[in-house]
This record gives structure tokens, sequence and C-alpha cells, in this order.
């Protein structure tokens, strides 16, 4: 239900309550690789901690507020993404996604977001998709420099990961400039 695919094998489903045991295993197998970006996975310590988003995700999502998805391959949990609450009042929304190691270095999350912003812009009528990655997050803000988005500017020590303050890239795309 409420897939898509996306290439070779791989495709986006709306995470389910169901999925949960499952997306919290992709987390385990890659604590440490998601660890040092991801301010949320030390507080992750059991699948239920994962139910808990997948349902405040689904909440979200009745409410056309946002959503929350995995990217499956073979059956597993291969990554994230999602957005965080639509701010309908501006019509714009952060994006947020994360990959397990394994499938780093092939361009998934990259179409991925190809595909989640057209569907914000299409769809969803918003005009404005944002992405915030900590500076020295190489991998991450390459995605959006790859699909177009402009820097805009930097938030100084922005975000705590792990004891550490990091500077924060915001990069934006409007609908208008969105091919
Ligand atoms: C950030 C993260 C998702 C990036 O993963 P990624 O695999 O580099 O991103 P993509 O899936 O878009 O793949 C891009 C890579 O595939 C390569 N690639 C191969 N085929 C490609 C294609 N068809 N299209 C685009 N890129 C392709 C690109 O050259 C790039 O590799 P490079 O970094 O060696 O140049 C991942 O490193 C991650 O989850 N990190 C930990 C969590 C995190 O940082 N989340 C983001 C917080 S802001």
């Amino acid at each position: 239900m409420f897939s898509t695919s996306l290439r070779d094998g791989f495709e986006i489903r709306l995470l389910e309550e169901r999925h949960a045991d499952e997306m919290f295993a992709a987390v385990e197998r890659n604590r440490e690789h998601l660890r040092q970006w991801l301010p949320w996975v030390d507080a992750t310590k059991t699948a239920d901690d994962g139910l808990a988003f997948i349902r405040s995700s689904l909440e979200m999502f009745a409410a056309q507020q946002g959503f929350a998805a995995a990217i499956w391959y073979r059956g597993r949990v291969a990554g994230v993404i999602g957005t965080h609450r639509i701010d309908w009042r501006n019509r714009r929304v952060e994006l947020g996604y994360w990959l397990a190691r394994e499938f780093e270095g092939k361009g998934i999350i990259t179409d991925a977001c190809r595909l989640a912003i057209t569907h914000l812009f299409r769809d969803m009528e918003l005009n404005r998709v944002e992405i915030r990655c900590a500076a020295a997050n190489a991998k991450s803000s390459a995605i959006p420099r790859r699909l177009g988005f402009k820097l805009e500017g930097t938030h100084r020590d922005a975000e705590l990961v792990n004891g550490r303050y990091h500077d924060l890239l915001v990069y934006g795309m409007l609908k208008s400039e969105w091919p």
C-alpha cells in the first residue's frame, strides 16, 4: 500500500506501525553510522521508540502536515525520507533523510528526494522546500547541491549532536525553480 518504485528494486512506502521492527533493525545495524549526524539516534533504544516515531508521523500524515516513508530493498529498510511539520501559512517544509551505510553511493537518496520534492510542489502545492545539514556532513550537503538547491546561509552552532555544536547549512528550493 502507498508505495512507489524508485529504481533497481528500491521502493518508497509510507511508514506504517507494522514496519517498526524492520525500521528499528536498520537503525541498530547502522547506529554508529547514523549517530554522528542524527540527534535522535541515541534516544532510539527499542523498537517501541521507533513505533512512537511512526505513530506521530502517521498522525502528521492524516492531518496533512507531512509524512515519513521508508526506502525498502528486498524486504529490508534501506533508509527513511520524510518531512518536518509543514508550515502551511508560508507553504514551506523541511525535508530529512538517512540511508543505511551499505546503500550509500548509488544516488538512492538523491532520487528519493527528487520524487518527494515533486510531490511536495505538485500535489501538496507548497512553495518552498528546505534541506538543512551540518556543515561538516559533506555527503548530506552534496544532495541539495546535486538537486540544484541554493545555499542560503549558515545557522551557527544550531545543532547539538553527541555533545558538539555544528553549524547548519540551509539550502532552499522554490516551486518556480524546480525543473
Ligand atoms: C546523507 C546520506 C543519506 C547520503 O547518502 P549518499 O549515498 O551519499 O546519497 P545518495 O544516495 O544520493 O548517493 C549519492 C552518491 O551516489 C553516487 N551516485 C551513483 N549513481 C548515482 C545516480 N544515479 N544519481 C546520483 N548519484 C549517484 C554519487 O556520486 C554520490 O557518491 P559520492 O558521494 O561518492 O560522490 C547518508 O550518508 C546518510 O544517511 N548519512 C547519515 C545520516 C545523515 O547524515 N542524514 C542527513 C542529515 S542532514
